[in-house]
């Protein structure tokens, strides 16, 4: 196993180096950093990853995309905050990538997909603010923020842990603890939302995350929907 992770004091982006792998015939699996010079967060954001923090990248390869490849993200998502409720961090999964602690956000996963000859490669990447400076961002914490003294090795191998075992149960089609953690800690099931949609902030009522990735959301006409991505705000909460 330990053949297969690799290791960085700084490294540009765990998922960028993930991805130069698809070239080289490489068993690493796992890629993990103390920080990032140029941590990548959704929509070509930049993930502030300074030194601390956990930046960790899942490499796993398929022949064929599932049809509900985006719930991987909710998987990394589960199997976080799986790991933190171990520590009896009690998070929160806000749909479809990040996890929220005391309102702000703790932690974000960036999966990406690549093509390799005739395979998929998958990149689950995950930042998780742990004693890293993040002053600078007032939508984020960490756990040195919230007080929370951890051991970071142990926190990234109970991911990985977690990562791989509901991993397993994607592959076997057997959704029910996965989608039972994303609904149960969704921070928004059960809350009034608003999604930018053609450039129109929307309000809705989130309903529930299904087994394709999705989001089921119910708007003020009485339409139902299933979104497979946006930008959600919570009404009234600086989310
Ligand atoms: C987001 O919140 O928008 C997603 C952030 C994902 C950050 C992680 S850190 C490890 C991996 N490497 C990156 O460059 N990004 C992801």
């Amino acid at each position: 196993m330990s053949l297969r992770i690799k290791k960085f004091k700084e490294i540009d982006s765990t998922n960028e180096y993930a991805k130069k792998l698809v070239f080289e015939n490489n068993s690493t699996r796992y890629i993990i950093s103390d920080s990032q010079s140029k941590g990548k967060g959704r929509d070509g954001r930049s993930f502030v990853s300074n030194e601390g923090g956990i930046f960790l990248s899942i490499v796993k390869d398929m022949e064929e995309l599932p049809r509900n490849t985006s719930l991987i993200t909710g998987v990394a998502g589960a199997a976080v905050s799986k790991a933190l409720d171990k520590l009896m961090i009690i998070t929160f999964i806000k749909w479809p990538n990040d996890i929220i602690l005391n309102k702000k956000k703790l932690s974000g996963i960036l999966t990406e997909c690549v093509n390799i000859e005739k395979k998929f490669r998958i990149i689950i990447g995950i930042g998780l603010n742990v004693n890293n400076d993040i002053s600078a961002i007032d939508i984020a914490t960490s756990l040195q923020k919230e007080e929370i003294n951890i051991d970071k090795d142990l926190l990234t191998s109970e991911i990985i842990r977690n990562f791989e075992e509901l991993y397993e149960k994607f592959l076997q089609n057997d959704l029910e603890e996965i989608l039972d953690i994303l609904n149960k800690k969704s921070y928004v099931v059960g809350k009034r939302i608003s999604v930018i949609k053609n450039l129109k902030k929307i309000e809705l009522e989130a309903l529930k995350v299904k087994s394709d990735g999705s989001l089921k959301v119910k708007y003020k006409s009485g339409e139902i929907e299933d979104i497979y991505a946006g930008e959600i705000s919570i009404i009234n909460s600086i989310l």
